[in-house]
């Protein structure tokens, strides 16, 4: 067999060359470039063209710190590197011509440090492993997304990557690699948990001379980016996490089946694809051990419900995307009624490490039943939004407010929605629960693929379980009744109930509709549609009684029960409010208190982001 230990040398050798000169790295995965990150790329990339700078510039894709996009790093030999967040053209080329050519940290918009042979270059500048941001957090499954530049094979392989494929081919049999990836206690990061040896050792034992292997990238819940990242931080994690299983299973043949949204991903993934058949990596005879495996992009149309993975299959078959009935399970019969494993991004970019390291190495992180860590999008109310790996395990509070950095302005955590559409909102009380597929469960969520959205006081749970429904019942495919129908008329109940016409036997009809279609839907679309229901009725009742009872909606969001008020003692009669009213609903003199006609109003809002006295109440 071909070995890859002397083109690693190599490529290793390179970059230890590299680092002898200045290098600045920007951060160009999808939330990079929405803020910015390719104006400032043009910005540096002409100022080092025209001035023809002896500067190496790249690009990389996430590394968690979102809520400071665009971001740019600079690498000087002499110096640690320093990582600058909310750069623009202007600032960033003031860096290029301060710290990159002479060495002076521009230290008010210096975010981390990272030490260099234990030195650093201004006390004040947080050091990056040590921020609350990164303390907490273990790097597996995103440890190149960052750092590495995800369009270079050559990086990949001298940080160690494809050493693992390396080691299945020369040195495990399949059954060997099963067992590795089963004593490592990986489970599913599609959202299910299954454990994921066990389910390679089903496809691998199942009859058959042709078989598939799928990785599922279709990531459409709301508010989750994780696969993305990956995709755009470190292609070849997922390509070589997907040679492995197909060497494993028995598969000469896999697809990737990733949204038509995610253009980006698809171009770095169709890149790392060439650059590995190139390098003898995918295709015929894989460094020359007689093992074959080829891979294709499956671009999506971007249905939720084609996440589910017997829709994808049919998807993928140019079929319409839907459901099918289980058994048979696709380990049985999957793509074109052949043996298929089909895994998650995060979970194939997994892989590499367990191989490498060892399943003890993984298995020595989070809890006797969840092993290992898990990436989590972190959206909604907090300081810090981002992408965060943290080691299952970990309590929710310590992601929203160690990690996340707590609510934005100081407001009151009110829950955090976790699994997305498919999952559940957890209140306060549970916030020191672990973070862990049964825990999450138990208490009506689910680790889902790692989306968490986290909402303050100012959100209204009515409206949020309305939200999720919305969404779920405009993407069910419309196979089954109770999914097709059930939704629609659980949705209609929700909408009479945020537009005050509630009945008082609508929180009965929708616990009662919830639990028909969770058991009767077919596909596990309908089966959670009702969780976000189910999960704000169980905790947040009492906000849903007041809508229905008291036509009250507390956090002030369902506009029918809003009513606008002006209290006469804090009211200067400034008129700020009267101008901006757009159905002339305010009337009063000048210097004396105003007042709202409730019958004219239209609920719009202006007028009480106008008050600077704090006089117009909501509520
Ligand atoms: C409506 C629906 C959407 C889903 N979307 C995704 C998705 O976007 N990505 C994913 O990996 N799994 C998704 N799943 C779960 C897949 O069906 C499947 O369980 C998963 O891809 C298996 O991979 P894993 O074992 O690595 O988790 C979805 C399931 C349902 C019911
Ligand atoms: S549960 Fe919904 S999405 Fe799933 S097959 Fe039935 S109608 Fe389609
Ligand atoms: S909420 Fe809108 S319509 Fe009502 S009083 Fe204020 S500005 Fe006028
Ligand atoms: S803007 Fe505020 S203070 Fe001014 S008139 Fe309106 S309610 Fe009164
Ligand atoms: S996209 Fe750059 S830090 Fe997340």
């Amino acid at each position: 067999m071909i070995s890859l230990a002397e083109k690693r040398k190599e490529y290793q050798n390179r970059l230890v060359e590299k680092a002898k000169k200045t290098v600045i790295v920007v951060g160009m995965g999808t939330c990079g470039i929405a803020a910015g990150g390719d104006k400032v790329w043009q910005a540096l990339e002409n100022a080092v063209k025209n001035k023809n700078l002896d500067i190496e510039l790249v690009y990389s894709g996430c590394i968690g710190l979102c809520y400071v996009e665009p971001i740019m790093e600079v690498h000087r030999p002499d110096m640690p590197r320093v990582i600058y967040g909310n750069v623009n053209g202007e600032t960033a080329l003031k860096i290029l011509e301060e710290h990159a050519l002479n060495g002076k940290v521009v230290s008010d918009l210096a975010v981390a440090q990272d030490p260099k042979e234990g030195k650093t270059v201004l006390p004040e500048i947080p050091i990056l492993n040590e921020m609350p941001f990164y303390k907490k957090q273990v790097k597996t499954a995103i440890a190149n997304c960052g750092i590495i530049n995800p369009d270079s094979i050559e990086e990949y392989i001298a940080y160690g990557g494809y050493e693992a494929l390396e080691k299945v081919l020369s040195s495990m049999s399949q059954t060997q690699v099963i067992e590795e990836v089963k004593k490592s206690g990986l489970r599913g990061r599609g959202g299910g948990g299954f454990p994921t040896g066990l389910k390679w050792e089903f496809a691998y034992k199942s009859p058959g001379d042709k078989k598939y292997v799928i990785c599922n990238a279709d990531e459409g819940d709301p508010g989750a980016f994780m696969d993305r990242s990956v995709l755009e931080g470190d292609p070849h994690a997922v390509l070589e996490g997907m040679a492995i299983c197909g060497y494993a299973i028995g598969a000469d043949e896999g697809y990737i089946y990733v949204r038509a949204e995610y253009p980006l991903a698809i171009k770095r993934l169709e890149n790392a694809i060439a650059q590995a058949e190139k390098a003898g990596l995918l295709g015929e005879n894989i460094l020359g051990s007689g093992f074959n495996f080829k891979l294709r992009i499956k671009a999506g149309a971007g249905a939720f419900v084609c996440g589910e993975e017997t829709a994808l299959i049919n998807s993928i078959e140019g079929k319409r995307g839907m459901p099918r009935v289980r058994p048979p399970f696709p380990a049985q019969s999957g793509l074109w009624n052949k043996p298929t494993n089909n895994n998650n991004v995060e979970t194939y970019a997994n892989i590499p490490g367990i191989i490498r390291k060892g399943a003890d190495w993984f298995a020595g992180m989070g809890t006797e039943k969840s092993k290992g860590s898990k990436v989590f999008a972190l959206t909604g109310k907090v300081n810090r939004t981002g992408l965060a790996e943290v080691p299952i395990g970990i309590t929710i509070r310590e992601i929203i407010f160690d990690i996340a950095g707590g609510i934005q302005n100081n407001k009151k955590f009110k829950a955090v929605q976790i699994g997305g559409p498919s999952g559940g909102c957890i209140p306060e009380e549970y916030l020191d629960t672990p973070v862990d597929y049964d825990s999450l469960t138990a208490l009506g969520a689910m680790m889902g693929s790692g989306g968490l959205v986290v909402m303050d006081e100012t959100t209204c749970m009515v409206d949020v379980a309305r939200f999720f429904l919305n969404f779920t019942q405009k993407e069910s495919c419309g196979k089954c009744t109770p999914c097709r129908e059930g939704t629609k008329r659980m949705l209609e109940i929700l909408n009479r109930i945020c537009d005050g016409k509630g009945k008082p036997e609508d929180i009965d009809t929708l616990e009662r509709l919830s639990n028909v279609i969770k058991s009767t839907a077919l596909c596990g679309l309908g089966q959670s549609a009702p969780n976000p229901v189910l999960a704000t009725l169980r905790y947040f009742r009492n906000e849903y009684e007041d809508h229905i009872h008291n036509k009250k909606c507390t956090a002030g969001v369902c506009t029918a029960l809003l009513e606008y008020k002006i209290d006469p003692d804090k009211c200067k009669g400034c008129g700020a409010c009267k101008k901006v009213c757009p159905v002339g609903a305010i009337s009063g003199e000048k210097k004396e208190a105003h007042e709202i006609d409730a019958g004219k109003c239209i609920k719009c809002g202006s007028c009480i982001e106008k008050c600077k006295f704090d006089a117009i109440i909501k509520g």
